[in-house]
C-alpha cells in the first residue's frame, strides 16, 4: 500500500515524480508537452523493475503528451498538441473522479525568471495562462493536497495590476469548494515560501518557490516541512551539514573523476560505461581561459588585470556590471549554484568543474540534481542539459513529501489509503 496517489502535471523528465516514488507514493498520471522529456520519463520511470528499490511506484506504461495550456481569449495554443481537461487525463490513465490524493504542478517558469525582468513581456505570451489552467485542473478534481513549484521570482511578478500571481493563486485556491461541501468547509489552506534545496539535502543552492495547499484547512494550520540540512551544523545539532559538490561526486558510485574536456566514461578500464558522464569538448582558447581564471580566482572578473586581453571574451570586455558567473568555477566545498537549462555550457554560468578545466558532465549535473546513477539521459548534449536544468530535484520532493502528513496542525492528513 502506498502513501497516496499522485498526478504530476508538467512532469518533465520526472524529477518530482521520482521524489514522490522515493517517499512511498504511487504516480497514477503524468503529463507534459515535451516529447524528449517524456521519452526520458518513460525510459526511467515506467515499466517493470526500474523502481523496485523504492516503496512507491509508477502505475502506467507511458506518460501523456499534451498541452496543458488553455485557449483563453486570444491566447494561442500550439495546434499540433491537444489541450486537455482533467477528465481527459482521468480517461487516459483509467482513473475515476476523486481518486487522486495529490496533484503536483510545476508550470514552467520562463515568464517569471529574473533573466526576463529587464525585457518587455512579449505581447502574444499570456502571463497567467498556465497558472489559470493549473487552478482549473485542481477545481475539477479537488484532491486533498496540491504541491506547487516555481521560480522564486513568481512571488513578486505582477501583471499591470498590483496583485501578484501568487496572491491570485492563493485566492483562487482558497475559493475552491467540492460540490458536496459547504463553503465554510472548503478552500485550500496554503503554506508557501522560497526554499533552498541545499537545506533539504540536495548538493545545490537552488532556491525555488514551493507551495503546499491542503483542502479544508486554514493557512495558519499548514506549514512546509522544516529543513534537514544547514550551512553550519555546529550551530544546530538537529540538522546535518549541507552536502558539497566534492562530497556528492565522491559518493557517486563508479564515477570516474579524472575526466578531461571531450572525454567520456565509455570503455574506461575499471569503470562501467556511462554515456551521460561525457564532458563537452571546448575550444583551446576556452580551456586557456579556464586555466587563467583558476590561477587567479574563480570568475572571469579575476582576469581584469591580465595583459592578454584575448582571455576575456569580447562580450565581457569593458562590461562594468553583471555576467560575473559566466565561465565561473564551481566551489567544490559548497553545494553547487543553481543549475540552469544551460548548465554544461561554461559561458552561461558558474558551471566549470571544481578541479578540471572543463564544464561539468551531464552525469555530474544529474548528480547535483540528486538523480540516481542509473537515470538515463537523452543522447544529445542540448537535450540533456535542458532536461536536467528544468528538473525539480527528486530528493527535495522526497524530503517534503515524506513529511506532508506532519505539515498541518490538526490530525494527520488523510492522504493514506
Ligand atoms: C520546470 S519544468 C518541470 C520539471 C518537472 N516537474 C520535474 O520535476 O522534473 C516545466 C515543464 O513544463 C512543460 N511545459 C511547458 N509548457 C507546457 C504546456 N503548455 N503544456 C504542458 N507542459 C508544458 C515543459 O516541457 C517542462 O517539462
Amino acid at each position: 500500500m502506498t502513501q497516496g496517489k499522485v498526478v504530476d502535471l508538467f512532469c518533465g523528465a520526472g524529477g518530482a515524480s521520482l521524489g514522490f516514488v522515493k517517499a512511498g507514493y504511487e504516480i497514477v498520471g503524468a503529463v507534459d508537452a515535451d516529447p524528449i522529456a517524456l521519452e526520458t520519463y518513460e525510459s526511467n520511470l515506467c515499466g517493470e523493475g526500474s523502481l523496485d528499490e523504492y516503496s512507491g511506484k509508477v502505475s502506467f506504461d507511458e506518460p501523456l503528451e499534451a498541452d496543458l495550456s488553455r485557449d483563453y481569449e486570444d491566447n494561442k495554443v500550439d495546434e499540433d498538441l491537444r489541450t486537455v481537461t482533467f477528465q481527459d487525463i482521468r480517461e487516459y490513465f483509467g482513473l475515476s473522479a476523486g481518486e487522486v490524493d495529490i496533484i503536483c504542478g510545476c508550470p514552467p517558469c520562463q515568464n517569471f525568471s529574473s533573466l526576463r525582468d529587464t525585457e518587455p513581456w512579449p505581447e502574444d505570451q499570456p502571463k497567467d495562462n498556465l497558472l489559470r489552467a493549473f487552478v482549473e485542473f485542481v477545481e475539477e478534481e479537488v484532491p486533498e493536497v496540491v504541491f506547487f513549484e516555481n521560480v522564486r521570482n513568481i512571488l513578486n511578478a505582477g501583471d499591470e495590476n498590483p496583485t501578484t500571481y501568487i496572491d491570485w493563486l492563493k485566492r483562487s485556491m482558497g475559493d475552491i469548494v467540492k460540490e458536496s461541501d459547504s463553503p465554510q468547509n472548503g478552500g485550500y489552506g496554503v503554506a508557501l515560501d522560497v526554499l533552498n534545496a541545499a537545506d533539504y539535502g540536495v548538493p545545490q543552492r537552488r532556491k525555488r518557490t514551493i507551495g503546499l495547499f491542503v483542502y479544508g484547512y486554514e493557512d495558519d494550520e499548514v506549514s512546509l516541512p522544516s529543513p534537514t540540512h544547514t550551512e553550519d551544523a555546529t550551530a544546530n545539532a538537529d540538522l546535518k551539514e549541507w552536502i558539497s559538490v566534492n562530497e556528492a561526486f565522491s559518493q557517486a558510485d563508479s564515477l570516474y573523476q579524472g575526466l578531461e574536456a571531450g572525454e567520456k566514461q565509455v570503455g574506461l578500464e575499471g569503470y562501467p560505461d556511462d554515456k551521460a558522464h561525457r564532458a563537452r569538448a571546448h575550444h583551446p582558447s576556452t580551456i586557456e581561459r579556464m586555466e587563467a581564471i583558476r590561477k587567479r580566482g574563480d570568475s572571469w572578473r579575476d582576469l581584469e588585470d591580465t595583459e592578454d586581453e584575448n582571455l576575456i571574451v569580447e562580450a565581457h570586455q569593458g562590461l562594468e556590471k553583471g555576467a560575473s558567473a559566466s565561465y565561473g568555477i564551481i566551489d567544490g566545498e559548497r553545494p553547487a549554484p543553481t543549475l540552469t537549462t544551460r548548465c554544461t555550457t561554461p559561458s552561461c554560468g558558474r558551471f566549470t568543474h571544481p578541479q578540471k578545466n572543463r564544464a561539468i558532465t551531464f552525469r555530474e549535473a544529474a548528480i547535483l540534481m540528486t538523480f540516481p546513477r542509473w537515470f538515463k539521459l537523452p543522447s544529445t548534449n542540448d537535450d540533456s542539459e535542458r532536461i536536467v536544468g528544468n528538473a525539480v530535484p527528486p530528493d527535495l520532493i522526497q524530503s517534503l513529501a515524506s513529511r506532508v502528513s506532519q505539515s498541518s496542525s490538526r490530525t494527520p492528513l488523510e492522504t493514506t489509503r
